[in-house]
């Protein structure tokens, strides 16, 4: 079995993220889904809300043998696909928005590393769900229920409730 990362900020998890995830691992890969620190970003979940809330969803999918979630250390994402065994990184591609965001990333790992990205086309059902418009909506008071596997939406009440 091949190991691949699936890297991102995760802020938060979302449906599409974990339609990604199935369909990696079953392509027979084992998945490391590492989370971003991300400082730069204005978010809303911190580090470990954001992996609790993905470890719970992988164990409630069935998902936990295949995959696991792991904080993506400062540094250089092929860094740690070395480090961990990886030889390709996982993406998913909403539209062509996300393509032109995703290819010099693609090409740089690959430039520095021979790191390969495996780009897999997000489900119609997902493609306009971002973890940025959840967080808006959410923030509004949109349900977002639809959206977000559980642990995810409680991630995000939990936030709510302390800010
Ligand atoms: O979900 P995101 O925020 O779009 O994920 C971005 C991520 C984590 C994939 C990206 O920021 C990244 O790869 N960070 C690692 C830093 C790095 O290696 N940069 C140089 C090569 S592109």
């Amino acid at each position: 079995m091949s190991t691949v990362v699936l890297p991102g900020s995760f802020d938060p998890f979302t449906l599409g993220h974990l339609d990604l995830t199935r369909r990696a691992a079953a392509l027979g890969h084992h998945v490391i889904i590492a989370v971003s620190h991300n400082p730069a970003k204005k978010g809303t979940l911190d580090l470990e809300a954001r992996l609790g809330a993905i470890t719970a969803v992988l164990a409630e999918a069935g998902l936990a043998e295949q995959v696991e979630a792991r904080t993506l250390p400062r540094g250089l994402l092929v860094d740690f696909c070395r480090d961990v065994g990886a030889g390709a990184v996982v993406r998913g591609l909403r539209s062509q928005l996300d393509l032109a965001y995703e290819e010099p990333m693609a090409r740089m790992n690959h430039h520095l590393a021979g790191v390969e990205t495996l780009f897999l086309l997000t489900d119609a059902t997902w493609s306009h769900i971002s973890s940025s418009l959840v967080r808006e909506v959410h923030a509004l008071g949109g349900d977002v229920s639809d959206m977000i596997p559980a642990p995810s939406l409680d991630a995000l009440h939990a936030a709510a409730a302390v800010s």
